[in-house]
């Protein structure tokens, strides 16, 4: 099927984190390709690599300073053609991480911008007066906090930056700059990627009059509150779906199985629904809403069918549970409770459409916890502990062994393991009832039950902590979230798979206990 990304299984890499192949302690793209026979052995049908493009690493690659390289600690773009071939050989899909918002300060159009008032590339930022001597042109405040605007000596003007100031904000007003990223996009087409993750989707053009935000009111979001201000101006602008009509045009101009999924990190889900427009903007949109959600059954069903009602008609949702900016789902969700991870990964794994998982999820990584020394995101040093992205970054843990199977021996890691003995993926593929085998056999499942990819959700209850809903006509999924035993009643067949594997083929007919945190899918026989 072209439109593949519909029900696709996908899988996020952090590339500096998933295995390095030449010992200096920091992952990259031939190691990334070593592992793919895991990938594959795994059942996932795609990878998002977060960026991999030239960067001076102040925002770890989300600062990019050449749209058309391979940073040099990843590899080159050899690297990046071999593993695109090697993915397509097995099956698996490379889709990159495109930051259109902002680039690095180091990037060269930045460095001509800043030469001069009259300079070409001057108009691809977005620059502004004091209104107030001395004061920035309005009261924009940075998405990581602090003023959005930083004085650039040289032509004596500001320049807009809506996360560090090592990262200007492009101009989408402007048409070249437009041009430009359809270039790019091409570029990486041509190159066989499959699509892209776009960063800060929701964020990309202003405000033309650059008009100050307003402050927020009691009903606003906690974030509005902690930043004094709603992102009115800066952020979910309506000139954005334009541009996502452009790309998904661009997009499915080479076939229809380009995918666009956007970081929309808008607070509603009414928000949200609007970049997926009539089906023509973006392929799919993260759901923040969902992700940031407490793992609670009523709320998250509440979420989930509220996903389904507002979803334009023909999209499908999207379903993640962890990635590179917040915490990992076994402890945000899971508390650390391995059989509630494995809650967590069925719920993902049982609803209906796209799923990104993040590397590690699918042995139960917890956060690590990395000492204030080795912290190395300059939000987290700004922002811990309410906020630790290091932790939710640190190498993927192949063996029990000195490097955990990512690195040489003796060498290192760039950030810190954690527990490698309790989490690794030698130990657990040699366990059955690991939860690597569970996320594997959930993938199989998925495969061999079409009616898990594509049939339509619809929740039979949510009550006292048990959530339980039906997919297609004959499978039932049940996770029980709440703090005593509760009975699964209507589902019919076997235990296709429990968190408890001791149930998996148990004939249910009716009623079906589940302990806490024990999660089920249930299904009749398919008449073939
Ligand atoms: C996105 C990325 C995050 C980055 C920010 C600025 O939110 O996911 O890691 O810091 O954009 O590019
Ligand atoms: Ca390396």
């Amino acid at each position: 099927m072209s439109e593949w990304w519909r029900d696709a299984v996908c899988y996020q890499i952090y590339p500096r984190s998933y295995m390095d192949s030449n010992g200096d302690g920091v992952g990259d793209l031939p190691g990334i390709t070593s592992r793919l026979d895991h990938l594959q052995w795994l059942g996932v049908e795609c990878i998002w690599l977060s960026p991999t493009f030239p960067s001076p690493n102040e925002d770890w690659g989300y600062d990019v300073a050449d749209y058309y390289g391979v940073h040099p600690d990843l590899g080159t773009l050899a690297d990046m053609d071999a593993l695109i071939e090697a993915g397509r050989e097995r099956g698996i899909r490379i889709v990159l991480d495109l930051v259109p918002n902002h680039t690095s300060a180091a990037h060269p159009w930045f460095q001509d911008a800043r030469s001069s008032r009259t300079s070409e590339h001057r108009d691809w930022y977005v620059w502004g007066d004091s209104k107030v001597e001395g004061e920035p042109p309005n009261n924009w405040t940075s998405s990581f906090l602090g003023s959005a605007w930083g004085y650039d000596e040289g032509a004596g003007q500001w320049y807009l930056h809506n996360f560090l100031r090592g990262q200007p904000d492009l101009n989408w007003w402007n048409a070249d700059v437009r041009d430009e990223f359809d270039r790019i996009y091409r570029f990486w087409f041509d190159r066989g990627v499959a699509g892209f993750r776009i960063d800060v989707a929701h964020m990309i053009i202003k405000d033309k009059e650059l008009r100050d935000n307003p402050p927020p009111e009691d009903s606003d979001f906690l974030l509005d509150h902690i930043r004094g201000q709603v992102p009115l101006y800066n952020s979910n602008r309506p000139e954005v779906h334009e541009i996502y009509q452009r790309w998904r045009a661009l997009a499915e101009d080479y076939d229809e199985s380009k995918m666009l999924v956007g970081e929309t990190f808008v607070p509603s889900l009414d928000q949200l629904m609007a970049y997926y427009g009539q089906g023509d903007e973006l392929s799919l949109a993260f759901n923040f809403p969902f992700l940031t959600a407490p793992f609670e059954a009523d709320g998250l069903c509440a979420l989930v069918e509220r996903t389904e009602e507002l979803l334009p008609n023909g999209c499908v949702p999207v379903w993640t549970g962890s990635n590179h900016d917040m915490s990992r789902l076994p402890t945000r969700w899971a508390g650390g409770a391995p059989d509630r991870t494995r809650c967590a990964l069925l719920m993902l794994l049982a609803l209906r459409g796209a799923v990104f998982l993040y590397y590690g999820d699918e042995v139960g990584l917890p956060d690590t916890d990395v000492p204030l020394d080795r912290l190395l995101d300059p939000v987290t040093i700004k922002l811990q502990p309410v906020l630790n992205r290091d932790a939710a970054r640190t190498p993927m843990q192949w063996e029990a062994s000195d490097g955990a199977g990512f690195t040489t021996p003796g060498v290192e890691p760039w950030l810190p393991f954690g527990d490698v003995a309790a989490y690794n993926v030698a130990s657990q593929r040699d366990d059955r009832s690991s939860t690597l085998h569970f996320v594997r056999d959930l993938i199989a499942l998925r495969r061999e039950r079409p009616e898990l990819r594509t049939g339509a959700y619809t929740t039979l209850y949510s009550r006292d902590g048990l959530w339980a809903w039906r997919r297609g006509d004959s499978t039932v999924s049940a996770v029980n979230l709440g703090e005593s035993a509760a009975n699964v009643d209507g589902a019919r067949g076997t235990v296709l798979i429990g968190t408890d594997r001791a149930r998996d083929g148990e004939k249910v007919d009716g009623a079906l206990r589940l302990e806490p945190n024990e999660g089920v899918l249930v299904g009749e026989e398919l008449s073939s």
